[in-house]
Protein backbone atom coordinates (compact mmCIF):
# COMPACT_ATOMS: atom_id res chain seq x y z
CA UNK A 1 0.00 0.00 0.00
CA UNK A 2 2.37 2.20 0.79
CA UNK A 3 2.53 6.36 2.20
CA UNK A 4 -0.79 8.09 1.50
CA UNK A 5 0.12 11.91 -0.31
CA UNK A 6 -1.71 14.24 0.46
CA UNK A 7 -1.85 17.37 -2.01
CA UNK A 8 -0.04 19.76 0.59
CA UNK A 9 2.49 16.76 0.72
CA UNK A 10 2.96 17.39 -3.25
CA UNK A 11 3.08 20.92 -2.87
CA UNK A 12 5.82 20.35 -0.69
CA UNK A 13 7.65 18.16 -2.64
CA UNK A 14 7.92 20.28 -6.02
CA UNK A 15 8.85 23.21 -3.44
CA UNK A 16 12.69 24.12 -3.79
CA UNK A 17 12.71 23.10 0.27
CA UNK A 18 11.24 20.08 -1.26
CA UNK A 19 13.38 19.77 -3.77
CA UNK A 20 16.27 20.20 -1.04
CA UNK A 21 14.98 17.46 1.01
CA UNK A 22 14.72 15.04 -1.64
CA UNK A 23 18.48 15.54 -2.40
CA UNK A 24 19.48 14.83 1.12
CA UNK A 25 17.35 11.94 1.45
CA UNK A 26 18.49 10.18 -1.65
CA UNK A 27 21.77 10.18 -0.19
CA UNK A 28 20.44 8.00 2.77
CA UNK A 29 20.20 4.73 2.89
CA UNK A 30 16.74 3.72 3.83
CA UNK A 31 17.60 0.48 4.50
CA UNK A 32 15.89 -1.78 7.34
CA UNK A 33 18.98 -1.22 9.73
CA UNK A 34 19.30 2.34 8.71
CA UNK A 35 15.54 3.82 8.62
CA UNK A 36 15.04 4.66 12.64
CA UNK A 37 18.33 6.64 12.16
CA UNK A 38 17.46 7.81 9.09
CA UNK A 39 13.30 8.95 10.03
CA UNK A 40 14.97 10.61 13.07
CA UNK A 41 17.44 12.86 10.64
CA UNK A 42 14.74 13.41 8.46
CA UNK A 43 12.07 14.07 11.10
CA UNK A 44 14.34 16.76 12.85
CA UNK A 45 14.56 19.05 9.74
CA UNK A 46 11.74 18.36 7.66
CA UNK A 47 8.60 17.01 9.71
CA UNK A 48 5.76 16.84 8.91
CA UNK A 49 7.14 16.17 5.39
CA UNK A 50 9.60 13.65 6.54
CA UNK A 51 6.93 10.22 5.71
CA UNK A 52 6.16 11.89 2.41
CA UNK A 53 10.01 12.14 1.67
CA UNK A 54 11.20 8.96 2.50
CA UNK A 55 8.30 7.30 0.33
CA UNK A 56 9.08 9.05 -2.55
CA UNK A 57 12.81 8.63 -2.85
CA UNK A 58 11.90 5.03 -1.56
CA UNK A 59 9.71 5.13 -4.92
CA UNK A 60 12.34 6.49 -7.16
CA UNK A 61 14.84 3.79 -6.21
CA UNK A 62 11.98 0.96 -7.35
CA UNK A 63 10.61 2.90 -10.04
CA UNK A 64 14.23 2.71 -11.55
CA UNK A 65 13.34 -0.28 -14.22
CA UNK A 66 9.94 1.13 -15.41
CA UNK A 67 10.30 4.72 -15.71
CA UNK A 68 13.33 6.57 -17.87
CA UNK A 69 14.14 9.32 -15.28
CA UNK A 70 12.71 7.73 -11.76
CA UNK A 71 15.41 9.28 -9.97
CA UNK A 72 13.19 12.90 -10.65
CA UNK A 73 9.85 11.93 -10.45
CA UNK A 74 7.24 12.32 -7.97
CA UNK A 75 5.28 8.69 -7.18
CA UNK A 76 3.57 6.73 -5.16
CA UNK A 77 3.68 3.08 -4.37
CA UNK A 78 1.28 1.93 -6.14
CA UNK A 79 1.35 4.21 -8.97
CA UNK A 80 4.67 2.59 -9.50
CA UNK A 81 3.08 -1.06 -9.67
CA UNK A 82 0.32 0.07 -11.83
CA UNK A 83 3.09 1.74 -13.78
CA UNK A 84 3.44 1.05 -18.14
CA UNK A 85 7.41 -0.06 -18.16
CA UNK A 86 8.60 2.54 -20.21
CA UNK A 87 9.70 0.28 -23.77
CA UNK A 88 6.34 -0.61 -23.32
CA UNK A 89 4.46 2.84 -23.13
CA UNK A 90 7.46 4.22 -25.56
CA UNK A 91 6.23 1.27 -28.34
CA UNK A 92 2.43 2.39 -27.99
CA UNK A 93 3.48 5.95 -28.18
CA UNK A 94 5.09 5.31 -31.91
CA UNK A 95 2.54 3.10 -32.78
CA UNK A 96 0.12 6.00 -31.61
CA UNK A 97 1.99 8.76 -34.03
CA UNK A 98 2.76 6.67 -36.85
CA UNK A 99 -1.53 5.46 -36.62
CA UNK A 100 -3.16 9.30 -35.84
CA UNK A 101 -0.09 11.79 -36.74
CA UNK A 102 -0.32 14.96 -35.89
CA UNK A 103 -3.71 14.06 -33.22
CA UNK A 104 -4.54 15.03 -29.85
CA UNK A 105 -4.12 12.17 -27.88
CA UNK A 106 -6.13 12.00 -24.10
CA UNK A 107 -4.55 9.99 -21.66
CA UNK A 108 -8.07 9.76 -19.73
CA UNK A 109 -6.41 7.69 -16.68
CA UNK A 110 -3.01 9.24 -16.50
CA UNK A 111 -1.94 8.36 -12.89
CA UNK A 112 1.43 9.92 -12.32
CA UNK A 113 2.30 9.99 -16.28
CA UNK A 114 4.50 7.11 -17.37
CA UNK A 115 2.60 7.04 -20.70
CA UNK A 116 1.53 10.80 -20.66
CA UNK A 117 5.43 11.41 -20.84
CA UNK A 118 6.14 9.32 -23.34
CA UNK A 119 3.72 10.84 -26.07
CA UNK A 120 4.33 14.15 -24.55
CA UNK A 121 8.59 14.33 -25.43
CA UNK A 122 7.93 12.75 -28.96
CA UNK A 123 7.12 14.91 -32.03
CA UNK A 124 4.45 13.90 -34.29
CA UNK A 125 1.50 14.66 -31.57
CA UNK A 126 -0.37 18.00 -31.67
CA UNK A 127 -1.39 17.40 -27.99
CA UNK A 128 -1.45 15.70 -25.12
CA UNK A 129 -4.01 15.81 -22.36
CA UNK A 130 -3.47 13.71 -19.00
CA UNK A 131 -6.54 13.40 -16.60
CA UNK A 132 -7.16 10.52 -13.62
CA UNK A 133 -9.73 11.05 -11.18
CA UNK A 134 -7.32 10.98 -7.73
CA UNK A 135 -5.72 14.84 -7.44
CA UNK A 136 -2.64 13.77 -5.85
CA UNK A 137 -1.79 11.56 -8.97
CA UNK A 138 -2.45 14.63 -11.33
CA UNK A 139 -0.23 16.74 -9.09
CA UNK A 140 2.39 14.17 -9.36
CA UNK A 141 1.73 13.66 -13.13
CA UNK A 142 1.74 17.37 -13.76
CA UNK A 143 5.22 17.62 -11.95
CA UNK A 144 6.73 14.54 -13.81
CA UNK A 145 5.43 15.98 -17.18
CA UNK A 146 7.84 19.23 -16.44
CA UNK A 147 10.95 16.80 -15.81
CA UNK A 148 10.85 15.27 -19.86
CA UNK A 149 11.70 17.70 -22.69
CA UNK A 150 8.15 18.24 -23.90
CA UNK A 151 7.41 18.18 -27.50
CA UNK A 152 3.68 18.46 -27.73
CA UNK A 153 1.86 20.83 -25.33
CA UNK A 154 0.60 19.17 -22.27
CA UNK A 155 -2.58 20.13 -20.25
CA UNK A 156 -3.34 17.78 -17.36
CA UNK A 157 -6.87 17.98 -15.19
CA UNK A 158 -8.61 15.76 -12.45
CA UNK A 159 -11.64 14.50 -14.47
CA UNK A 160 -13.34 10.83 -14.59
CA UNK A 161 -12.91 9.07 -17.58
CA UNK A 162 -16.63 8.53 -17.60
CA UNK A 163 -17.29 12.05 -18.66
CA UNK A 164 -16.09 12.86 -21.66
CA UNK A 165 -13.80 16.53 -21.00
CA UNK A 166 -12.08 16.77 -24.22
CA UNK A 167 -12.73 16.35 -27.97
CA UNK A 168 -8.92 14.64 -28.32
CA UNK A 169 -8.93 12.63 -31.73
CA UNK A 170 -7.51 9.69 -29.89
CA UNK A 171 -8.51 8.12 -26.21
CA UNK A 172 -5.65 6.05 -24.25
CA UNK A 173 -7.14 4.49 -20.92
CA UNK A 174 -5.08 1.96 -19.19
CA UNK A 175 -8.04 0.75 -16.13
CA UNK A 176 -7.04 0.21 -12.31
CA UNK A 177 -6.85 -3.91 -12.42
CA UNK A 178 -6.85 -3.62 -8.76
CA UNK A 179 -9.45 -2.66 -6.12
CA UNK A 180 -9.77 -2.79 -2.12
CA UNK A 181 -10.31 -6.53 -2.19
CA UNK A 182 -7.72 -7.72 -4.36
CA UNK A 183 -6.25 -8.15 -8.30
CA UNK A 184 -9.84 -8.34 -10.96
CA UNK A 185 -9.59 -10.12 -13.84
CA UNK A 186 -13.27 -10.00 -15.41
CA UNK A 187 -13.58 -6.69 -18.39
CA UNK A 188 -16.45 -5.36 -16.52
CA UNK A 189 -14.67 -5.36 -13.00
CA UNK A 190 -11.63 -3.00 -14.08
CA UNK A 191 -11.80 0.77 -12.95
CA UNK A 192 -13.08 2.35 -15.23
CA UNK A 193 -14.95 -0.57 -16.56
CA UNK A 194 -13.80 -1.57 -20.15
CA UNK A 195 -17.26 -1.33 -21.84
CA UNK A 196 -18.55 2.11 -20.48
CA UNK A 197 -15.48 3.19 -21.67
CA UNK A 198 -16.28 1.70 -25.08
CA UNK A 199 -19.66 3.53 -24.86
CA UNK A 200 -18.66 6.97 -23.99
CA UNK A 201 -15.77 7.09 -26.35
CA UNK A 202 -17.81 5.33 -29.21
CA UNK A 203 -16.37 7.17 -32.15
CA UNK A 204 -13.25 7.75 -31.87
CA UNK A 205 -10.11 5.51 -31.79
CA UNK A 206 -9.90 4.30 -28.45
CA UNK A 207 -6.68 2.60 -26.77
CA UNK A 208 -7.27 0.12 -23.63
CA UNK A 209 -4.08 -1.42 -21.65
CA UNK A 210 -5.84 -4.81 -20.27
CA UNK A 211 -4.30 -7.62 -18.01
CA UNK A 212 -1.87 -9.69 -20.23
CA UNK A 213 -4.43 -12.89 -19.21
CA UNK A 214 -7.66 -11.35 -20.85
CA UNK A 215 -9.72 -13.71 -22.70
CA UNK A 216 -9.85 -12.15 -26.33
CA UNK A 217 -11.19 -14.70 -28.01
CA UNK A 218 -14.20 -14.16 -24.97
CA UNK A 219 -14.48 -10.69 -25.39
CA UNK A 220 -14.98 -10.83 -28.97
CA UNK A 221 -17.34 -14.05 -29.32
CA UNK A 222 -19.05 -12.77 -26.27
CA UNK A 223 -19.77 -8.96 -26.37
CA UNK A 224 -18.56 -8.57 -29.89
CA UNK A 225 -15.42 -6.60 -29.48
CA UNK A 226 -14.35 -6.15 -33.50
CA UNK A 227 -11.11 -4.22 -33.04
CA UNK A 228 -7.60 -4.98 -32.81
CA UNK A 229 -5.84 -7.02 -29.89
CA UNK A 230 -2.27 -6.80 -29.37
CA UNK A 231 -0.52 -8.59 -26.60
CA UNK A 232 2.66 -7.19 -25.79
CA UNK A 233 5.59 -9.19 -23.78
CA UNK A 234 8.98 -7.24 -22.40
CA UNK A 235 12.71 -9.62 -21.85
CA UNK A 236 10.55 -12.93 -22.16
CA UNK A 237 7.30 -11.22 -19.37
CA UNK A 238 3.88 -11.21 -21.28
CA UNK A 239 3.28 -7.32 -19.87
CA UNK A 240 -0.56 -6.71 -20.90
CA UNK A 241 -2.98 -7.05 -23.70
CA UNK A 242 -4.07 -3.70 -25.41
CA UNK A 243 -7.52 -3.64 -27.50
CA UNK A 244 -7.58 -0.67 -30.23
CA UNK A 245 -10.73 0.11 -31.55
CA UNK A 246 -12.94 3.05 -33.08
CA UNK A 247 -12.32 3.81 -36.44
CA UNK A 248 -10.25 1.99 -39.03
CA UNK A 249 -9.67 -0.82 -36.47
CA UNK A 250 -9.54 -4.20 -37.62
CA UNK A 251 -10.23 -7.10 -36.04
CA UNK A 252 -6.74 -8.04 -35.91
CA UNK A 253 -4.72 -10.39 -33.54
CA UNK A 254 -1.30 -9.46 -33.07
CA UNK A 255 1.97 -10.23 -30.71
CA UNK A 256 4.70 -7.77 -30.12
CA UNK A 257 7.92 -8.86 -28.68
CA UNK A 258 9.71 -6.20 -27.14
CA UNK A 259 13.53 -6.74 -25.45
CA UNK A 260 15.96 -4.07 -24.11
CA UNK A 261 19.54 -4.12 -23.89
CA UNK A 262 21.39 -1.31 -22.36
CA UNK A 263 18.50 1.27 -22.60
CA UNK A 264 17.59 0.24 -26.49
CA UNK A 265 14.28 -1.49 -27.22
CA UNK A 266 14.24 -3.80 -30.25
CA UNK A 267 10.88 -5.16 -31.16
CA UNK A 268 9.15 -8.25 -33.23
CA UNK A 269 5.82 -8.23 -34.71
CA UNK A 270 3.14 -11.13 -35.74
CA UNK A 271 -0.16 -10.60 -36.96
CA UNK A 272 -3.08 -12.81 -37.43
CA UNK A 273 -3.40 -12.20 -41.66
CA UNK A 274 -0.69 -14.33 -41.84
CA UNK A 275 0.05 -17.55 -43.23
CA UNK A 276 -0.72 -20.48 -40.73
CA UNK A 277 -0.25 -23.50 -42.58
CA UNK A 278 2.86 -25.69 -40.83
CA UNK A 279 2.93 -29.50 -40.69
CA UNK A 280 3.56 -31.71 -37.30
CA UNK A 281 6.40 -34.00 -38.03
CA UNK A 282 9.31 -35.87 -36.07
CA UNK A 283 11.30 -33.57 -33.78
CA UNK A 284 14.18 -31.41 -35.99
CA UNK A 285 17.18 -30.66 -34.26
CA UNK A 286 16.30 -27.65 -31.61
CA UNK A 287 12.45 -27.74 -29.57
CA UNK A 288 11.41 -23.79 -30.10
CA UNK A 289 9.47 -22.50 -27.32
CA UNK A 290 7.85 -19.35 -29.12
CA UNK A 291 7.72 -16.56 -27.06
CA UNK A 292 5.23 -15.76 -24.50
CA UNK A 293 3.30 -12.98 -25.92
CA UNK A 294 3.17 -14.99 -29.18
CA UNK A 295 1.66 -17.93 -27.24
CA UNK A 296 -1.12 -16.04 -25.68
CA UNK A 297 -2.04 -14.48 -29.02
CA UNK A 298 -2.70 -17.53 -30.62
CA UNK A 299 -0.57 -17.43 -32.95
CA UNK A 300 2.13 -19.67 -32.60
CA UNK A 301 1.42 -21.81 -36.65
CA UNK A 302 1.95 -18.29 -37.85
CA UNK A 303 5.57 -17.89 -35.99
CA UNK A 304 6.03 -21.45 -37.21
CA UNK A 305 4.77 -20.48 -40.72
CA UNK A 306 6.89 -17.60 -41.24
CA UNK A 307 10.30 -19.47 -39.33
CA UNK A 308 9.87 -22.73 -41.73
CA UNK A 309 9.31 -24.54 -37.88
CA UNK A 310 6.85 -27.30 -37.58
CA UNK A 311 4.49 -28.73 -34.77
CA UNK A 312 5.34 -31.71 -32.64
CA UNK A 313 1.82 -32.01 -31.67
CA UNK A 314 -1.38 -29.66 -33.73
CA UNK A 315 -2.51 -28.84 -30.36
CA UNK A 316 1.13 -27.85 -28.96
CA UNK A 317 2.62 -24.71 -28.65
CA UNK A 318 6.44 -26.54 -28.33
CA UNK A 319 8.05 -26.31 -32.01
CA UNK A 320 10.29 -27.77 -33.64
CA UNK A 321 12.88 -27.06 -36.11
CA UNK A 322 16.40 -27.01 -37.29
CA UNK A 323 17.08 -23.80 -36.20
CA UNK A 324 16.06 -20.53 -33.40
CA UNK A 325 14.44 -17.92 -35.08
CA UNK A 326 13.94 -14.47 -33.27
CA UNK A 327 11.22 -14.16 -30.69
CA UNK A 328 12.01 -18.06 -29.60
CA UNK A 329 13.89 -19.96 -27.04
CA UNK A 330 15.35 -22.58 -27.85
CA UNK A 331 16.59 -26.32 -26.73
CA UNK A 332 19.11 -28.10 -28.52
CA UNK A 333 18.29 -31.75 -28.39
CA UNK A 334 20.60 -34.29 -26.71
CA UNK A 335 17.84 -37.28 -26.40
CA UNK A 336 14.85 -38.32 -26.84
CA UNK A 337 12.91 -40.62 -23.96
CA UNK A 338 9.89 -41.57 -21.97
CA UNK A 339 8.65 -39.78 -19.37
CA UNK A 340 9.02 -42.05 -16.84
CA UNK A 341 11.04 -40.87 -13.62
CA UNK A 342 13.04 -44.23 -13.97
CA UNK A 343 14.39 -43.59 -17.39
CA UNK A 344 14.61 -39.67 -17.21
CA UNK A 345 16.79 -40.49 -13.69
CA UNK A 346 18.86 -42.90 -15.90
CA UNK A 347 19.53 -41.04 -19.15
CA UNK A 348 20.11 -37.58 -16.81
CA UNK A 349 22.72 -39.85 -15.01
CA UNK A 350 24.68 -40.74 -17.78
CA UNK A 351 24.85 -36.98 -19.12
CA UNK A 352 26.29 -35.72 -16.12
CA UNK A 353 23.39 -33.65 -15.33
CA UNK A 354 23.90 -30.90 -12.43
CA UNK A 355 21.17 -28.36 -12.91
CA UNK A 356 18.14 -28.69 -14.70
CA UNK A 357 15.57 -26.46 -15.76
CA UNK A 358 12.26 -28.31 -16.90
CA UNK A 359 9.98 -26.94 -19.25
CA UNK A 360 6.21 -28.30 -19.41
CA UNK A 361 3.42 -27.90 -21.65
CA UNK A 362 0.41 -30.49 -22.33
CA UNK A 363 1.32 -32.55 -18.95
CA UNK A 364 0.28 -32.64 -15.81
CA UNK A 365 3.59 -32.65 -14.19
CA UNK A 366 5.21 -30.50 -11.63
CA UNK A 367 8.66 -29.50 -12.51
CA UNK A 368 9.81 -28.83 -9.17
CA UNK A 369 7.94 -31.79 -7.62
CA UNK A 370 10.01 -33.89 -10.70
CA UNK A 371 13.62 -32.03 -10.17
CA UNK A 372 13.13 -33.25 -6.27
CA UNK A 373 12.49 -36.75 -7.46
CA UNK A 374 15.24 -36.60 -9.96
CA UNK A 375 18.21 -35.24 -7.39
CA UNK A 376 20.48 -34.18 -10.27
CA UNK A 377 24.08 -34.20 -8.64
CA UNK A 378 25.99 -34.05 -11.75
CA UNK A 379 27.81 -30.76 -13.14
CA UNK A 380 26.54 -30.28 -16.83
CA UNK A 381 23.44 -27.57 -17.03
CA UNK A 382 20.37 -28.95 -18.99
CA UNK A 383 17.02 -28.64 -20.03
CA UNK A 384 14.32 -31.23 -20.09
CA UNK A 385 11.17 -30.15 -22.02
CA UNK A 386 8.54 -32.64 -21.66
CA UNK A 387 5.35 -32.53 -23.15
CA UNK A 388 3.02 -34.75 -25.48
CA UNK A 389 2.54 -36.14 -29.10
CA UNK A 390 -0.88 -37.47 -29.80
CA UNK A 391 -1.70 -39.08 -26.27
CA UNK A 392 1.95 -40.06 -25.57
CA UNK A 393 4.01 -38.11 -23.37
CA UNK A 394 7.84 -37.46 -24.45
CA UNK A 395 11.07 -36.10 -23.03
CA UNK A 396 13.49 -34.40 -24.97
CA UNK A 397 16.91 -34.41 -22.55
CA UNK A 398 18.38 -30.56 -24.23
CA UNK A 399 21.55 -28.28 -24.23
CA UNK A 400 20.47 -25.27 -21.88
CA UNK A 401 17.90 -22.83 -23.48
CA UNK A 402 19.86 -20.28 -26.13
CA UNK A 403 17.12 -16.82 -27.10
CA UNK A 404 17.17 -17.17 -30.70
CA UNK A 405 18.16 -14.32 -32.88
CA UNK A 406 18.48 -10.31 -33.33
CA UNK A 407 15.24 -8.73 -32.85
CA UNK A 408 14.81 -5.55 -35.31
CA UNK A 409 15.92 -2.37 -33.40
C1 LIG B 1 -3.38 1.44 -13.89
S1 LIG B 1 -3.40 3.11 -13.44
C2 LIG B 1 -2.84 3.93 -14.88
C3 LIG B 1 -1.36 3.89 -15.01
C4 LIG B 1 -0.81 4.75 -16.12
N1 LIG B 1 -1.23 4.29 -17.42
C5 LIG B 1 0.70 4.73 -16.06
O1 LIG B 1 1.32 4.04 -16.86
O2 LIG B 1 1.25 5.38 -15.16
C6 LIG B 1 -5.12 3.41 -13.39
C7 LIG B 1 -5.49 4.83 -13.04
O3 LIG B 1 -6.89 4.99 -13.30
C8 LIG B 1 -7.38 5.96 -12.39
N2 LIG B 1 -8.85 5.88 -12.39
C9 LIG B 1 -9.65 4.94 -11.85
N3 LIG B 1 -10.94 5.24 -12.12
C10 LIG B 1 -10.93 6.35 -12.86
C11 LIG B 1 -11.95 7.14 -13.46
N4 LIG B 1 -13.25 6.82 -13.35
N5 LIG B 1 -11.59 8.24 -14.15
C12 LIG B 1 -10.27 8.59 -14.27
N6 LIG B 1 -9.27 7.89 -13.72
C13 LIG B 1 -9.60 6.79 -13.04
C14 LIG B 1 -6.68 5.59 -11.09
O4 LIG B 1 -6.69 6.70 -10.20
C15 LIG B 1 -5.29 5.21 -11.59
O5 LIG B 1 -4.41 6.30 -11.51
Amino acid sequence: MGYSFAAGDVAFLRSVAGRAALEVASTLALSPASMIADIGELRGTYAPFDAAIIETVTCRRKARTKFRHAEDLLLTDDAVQQATAWPVAQARAWEIIRRYPDSVVHDVTCSVGAELMELSLRLGVTGVIGSDIDPVRVAMAAHNATTVELSAPTVLLRADALTPTSTADVILADPARRTGSGRVFRPDQLTPPLFELITVYAGRPLIVKCAPGLDHQNLRDKFGFDGEVQVTSLDGGVRETCLWSGPHARPLRRATVLRTHERKVSSYEITDDTDDDVPAAEPGEWIVDPDGAIVRAGLVRNYAHRHSLWQLDPQIAYLTGDSVPEAGRGFKIIEQTTVSDKALRKALHALDCGTLEILVRGLDVDPDALRKRLKPKGTRPLSLVLTRIGRKGVAFICEPGVRGGQLAA
